[in-house]
């Protein structure tokens, strides 16, 4: 595995089909499982490991962002990445940027809401690692539903020739979605963050017996989490994130919820049969807890 710093080198290495992990680091088995997919889609993997300071609104979670560039690069080199690309701040913002990416229409809502500026920050650093690094593919979580959605949406606006790929959502053997966050969620806060992943499973039951009527999915979703204090659960289309009444199409429920020092999102998405009926994607689960926990003691 090469471990590299500028765009240019990266591109030096591209071999045949590239495909592309952006990430922010701190990897867990989530990360391992993209690079294990992205592994099998192409000739050269990259991946990229950048914290982007764009995308934080609040300064005081970016300085605590967790961080292990040596860790990082040991577990990446184990999965078979090729290429580490791991910028510093004056190759990924040479100047202060005068251009964002906006992608109005998929980021006022659900996380838009609360992380204000987030998405542009998401949108601008993804076009340019899209552009600097020229992947003919590039693999993102489903966890980060309406990221995932932004990304798709802009690539087609901009025209960028890339294939974008969504990963199912990886949970620990008790439902939690792995996320670098979850290093700071104490035994205290278990309990409750587990809510969160049982909401989404109560509401895929649901539908699994039968129920199509978005009301009702929500109302399982909540009252399966009487403890957490949720900031939203929504079920949205998965390409346009609109409110829907029926689970008629592709979609996903969606939800967020602080659970003490931590903001937890999550994800389950509806895709539909070849007969049109809306078959839930619960997501992969681990075998044994994740490396962060294990390595945190
Ligand atoms: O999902 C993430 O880790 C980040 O938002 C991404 C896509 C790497 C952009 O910084």
């Amino acid at each position: 595995m090469k471990v590299v710093t500028t765009f240019r080198e990266a591109r030096e290495e591209a071999r045949g089909r590239v495909v592309l992990v952006p990430t922010m680091g701190y990897f867990h088995e989530g990360h391992l499982r993209l690079m294990e997919k992205g592994r099998e889609l192409g000739d050269t993997l990259m991946v990229s490991l950048f914290v982007n300071p764009l995308q934080f609104d609040d300064p005081a979670d970016l300085a605590r962002y967790p961080r292990d560039p040596d860790r990082d690069a040991g577990l990446a080199a184990e999965v078979g990445v090729d290429v580490l690309f791991v910028p510093p701040l004056e190759e990924m913002y040479p100047t202060e940027p005068f251009t964002r990416v906006v992608v109005s229409g998929l980021t006022e809502t659900m996380e838009g809401v609360h992380r204000p500026g987030h998405f542009d920050g998401v949108a601008t650093v993804v076009t340019k690692l899209l552009a600097g690094l020229r992947p003919h593919l590039a693999v993102f979580g489903r966890k980060d539903a309406q990221q995932l959605a932004v990304v798709k949406r802009l690539v087609v606006d901009l025209s960028i020739p890339v294939e974008i790929v969504g990963h199912p959502v990886v949970r620990e053997p008790d439902g939690l979605a792995l996320s670098s966050r979850n290093v700071f969620l104490g035994p205290d806060h278990r309990p409750t963050a587990l809510e969160l992943s049982r909401a989404l499973m109560a509401a895929a039951d649901l539908v699994e017996h039968g129920e199509r009527r978005a009301a009702p999915i929500v109302a399982a979703a909540r009252g399966a989490a009487p403890h957490l204090q949720f900031e939203y659960v929504e079920l949205v289309d998965q390409d346009g994130l609109t409110r829907i009444e029926r689970l008629d199409r592709p979609a996903f429920l969606a939800a967020a919820a602080r659970v003490g020092p931590v903001r937890l999102i999550d994800a389950l998405f509806f895709d539909l049969s070849p007969e049109g009926e809306p078959v839930p994607d619960r997501g992969v689960f681990l075998e044994a807890p994740s490396v962060l926990y294990r390595e945190a003691g």
